[in-house]
C-alpha cells in the first residue's frame, strides 16, 4: 500500500513505498522475533526482595542497568528487525545481600505518540519513508541499545537519536538529554567509552544531520559533563557505525559497506544494506592532534560487532574486537547482491603499524596484521572499566560453544550460550555454560572494591531460561567462572531480550 505526504528530504506528494498500514488487531505477528521466548514483554514491574539461590556478596552495593527493546505496538513491517523496539529498562538494585528489581520503558517521544494513537506510527526501522505521515520530522529514537552513567546522569541510548535521561532510583523518564545544549546533532552513539583516568566521555555520531551523511562526529565530554571538544570528519560512504576502539591516544573507527542510501530506502524499509563490492577501512585519529592527523588504513571487508579495548604502545596500536565477514544479515538481510549467507562474530586482534596509513582513504594500501582471540564465534565483550583504553589483561565474552547446550535460534541471530574468560597473559580460556534451555545475555564487570586489582570482581549476566519463560541474573566470580554462580537472582517473569547495561555503585547514587 502507498501513501501520499511530504517525504524526508522535502519532496512533496510523492508515494511512499511499501508504506503498511498499521495492523488492524493487537496482535504480534507470528514470526520468531514476536513468538514464544522472545514476544515482547511489556511489563513495568516493582519486584522487592527477589528469591536468591546463594548468598549475594554484601560488598555488591549499586544498581545494574540493561536496556532492552520491548516492542509496544505491533510493527506496521511485521518482518522489521528486532532492534527496533521500545526501549524497556531493566534494573536490578543491590544493597546488603538484598536484591531488587524494576523494569520500566523510557518515554521517548515515539513512545508517547504512539501510545497516545494506541498504534504504530513509526514504520520500519530508521526508514522515515515508511512512517505515518502524522510523525514526519519526528525522531523515532527508542532509547533501547545502551545505558550509561555520566557527570552524575542516567542515560539511555540509541545512535539513531540523541540520549535520554532517566531518574537512576525511579526510571521515569526526565527527557530527551543534548549535554544542555552542547550536542548539535540528532544523533549519539550507543557505545561511548568512559577514559577510567580522566573520567572524560567520548563519544561519536553518524548521520548527526537525521538523514545519511558522510560525517562523523567526536565529542570529548569532560568528568562534569561539558563537552570540550567536536570535530568531524567525512568518510568515503555513509553507512552504519555501530562501535569503535578506543586507546589513551587514538580513535579508531572501522568503516565498512554496511550502506545507508537515501534513495534505496525510499524504494524498501530495509534501513541499511551490505554491499560487498565497495572497499572497507579503518581510521585512525591521534586524541590529542585531532582530525587533522587522521591515517587511513584498508580493512578486510568485515563488520564490527562490539569493541572489547585498545591501546597504544609507541608505534603500534593494537584493537581487540568482534568482527563478522559479512554484514548484520539477522537483522538486514537484503544485500546489493542478493541474499548472502551470515557468518559468525569472531574476537579478533588488529594490530596497526602507525608509521603507516595514508591522509585520505583513495591513498589507503597498507593493511593490519589481524589473528583471531578466540575458537569459538561470540559477543557481547567486557573488560574491566578500570583498564579500558591500556593493555588489559583479562576480557569477558559472551560465547556461542559449540560443545555446550545451545538454545534455537533468537531474534538477532544464534544466541549466546556461555560466557568465555580469556586470560591474555597466558591466551588461556575458561568458560561457564548457562546449561540447557538457557541463554546468557552481556556481561557487567563490578570490582571487589576501588582499590582491587584488575579482574578482582563480579560477572552480573541475565540468563533467559526458555523453558521457564523467565529470567535469572546470575552473580559470578570474574576470575573463576567456571566455579559456576556464587548466586543466582530470580526474576519472576520473562524479559524481552537485551543489549547493554552498566553498574552504577551506591556511592555514586547517593550522589
Ligand atoms: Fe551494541
Amino acid at each position: 500500500m502507498a501513501t501520499a505526504t511530504t517525504q524526508p528530504d522535502g519532496t512533496p506528494g510523492q508515494e511512499l513505498v511499501g508504506t503498511q498500514p498499521p495492523p488492524e488487531t493487537m496482535t504480534w505477528p507470528d514470526t520468531p522475533k514476536f513468538r514464544g521466548f522472545f514476544a515482547p514483554s511489556r511489563i513495568e514491574a516493582d519486584v522487592y526482595d527477589l528469591e536468591v539461590e546463594g548468598r549475594i556478596p554484601p560488598e555488591l552495593s549499586g544498581a545494574f542497568y540493561r536496556a532492552a527493546a520491548d516492542t509496544q505496538y505491533p510493527p506496521r513491517f511485521p518482518n522489521d528487525t528486532y532492534i527496533n523496539g521500545d526501549g524497556m529498562i531493566h534494573m536490578v538494585r543491590f544493597d546488603n545481600g538484598h536484591a531488587d528489581l524494576k523494569t520500566k520503558y523510557v518515554r521517548t517521544q515515539r513512545f508517547q505518540l504512539e501510545r497516545k494513537a494506541r498504534q504504530a506510527l513509526f514504520g520500519a526501522y530508521r526508514n522515515p519513508y515508511t512512517d505515518d505521515p502524522s510523525v514526519a520530522g519526528i525522531d523515532d529514537g527508542n532509547a533501547n541499545t545502551s545505558i550509561i552513567w555520566h557527570a552524575g546522569k542516567l542515560l539511555a541510548l540509541k545512535e539513531a537519536a540523541l540520549p535520554y535521561e532517566l531518574d537512576p532510583v525511579t526510571l521515569e523518564t526526565k527527557g530527551v538529554y543534548d549535554f544542555s545544549g552542547q550536542i548539535p546533532g540528532r544523533t549519539f552513539t550507543a557505545h561511548p567509552k568512559h577514559d577510567p583516568r580522566t573520567g572524560e566521555l567520548v563519544a561519536f555520531a553518524y548521520n548527526a544531520s537525521g538523514r545519511p551523511d558522510k560525517q562523523i562526529h567526536i565529542y570529548e565530554i569532560s568528568a562534569e559533563g561539558k563537552v570540550t571538544r567536536a570535530q568531524s570528519f567525512e568518510v568515503p560512504y555513509s553507512s552504519m557505525v555501530h562501535d569503535w576502539l578506543v586507546t589513551r591516544e587514538h580513535f579508531v573507527f572501522t568503516i565498512t559497506p554496511m550502506i545507508i542510501d537515501e534513495e534505496w530506502m525510499k524504494h524498501d524499509e530495509q534501513f541499511c544494506l551490505w554491499d560487498p563490492n565497495r572497499d572497507a577501512y579503518a581510521a585512525i585519529i591521534p586524541r590529542e592532534e585531532g582530525v587533522s592527523g587522521i591515517k587511513w588504513f584498508r580493512s578486510e571487508r568485515v563488520m564490527e560487532g562490539h569493541s572489547l579495548n585498545a591501546w597504544t604502545d609507541g608505534d603500534t596500536l593494537v584493537g581487540d574486537h568482534f568482527v563478522t565477514k559479512s554484514g548484520w544479515f539477522s537483522q538486514f538481510p537484503k544485500t546489493t547482491v542478493g541474499l548472502l549467507p551470515e557468518e559468525p562474530p569472531f574476537l579478533e586482534r588488529w594490530t596497526f603499524d602507525l608509521t603507516q596509513g595514508a591522509a585520505h582513504w583513495d591513498d589507503a594500501t597498507d593493511i593490519y596484521r589481524s589473528e583471531q582471540l578466540l575458537t569459538s564465534p561470540g559477543d557481547m565483550p567486557r573488560v574491566d572499566p578500570r583498564v579500558l583504553m591500556e593493555k588489559n589483561r583479562h576480557a569477558w565474552v559472551g560465547g556461542m560453544i559449540h560443545e555446550e547446550p545451545m538454545c534455537e535460534i533468537g531474534p538477532m541471530g544464534p544466541p549466546l550460550n556461555a560466557i568465555i574468560h580469556r586470560d591474555d597473559s597466558t591466551g588461556q580460556q575458561t568458560h561457564w555454560s548457562a546449561g540447557e534451555h538457557a541463554a546468557p545475555e552481556e556481561p557487567v564487570f563490578v570490582p571487589k572494591s576501588a582499590e582491587a586489582d584488575e579482574g578482582e570482581g563480579y560477572l552480573l549476566t541475565l540468563v533467559g531460561r526458555r523453558d521457564e519463560m523467565r529470567h535469572d541474573m546470575v552473580i559470578l566470580d570474574a576470575l573463576d567462572i567456571a566455579a559456576g554462580p556464587i548466586a543466582t537472582v530470580k526474576i519472576p517473569f520473562r524479559l524481552r531480550y537485551g543489549f547493554h547495561g552498566t553498574w552504577v555503585p551506591a556511592s555514586e547514587l547517593a550522589k
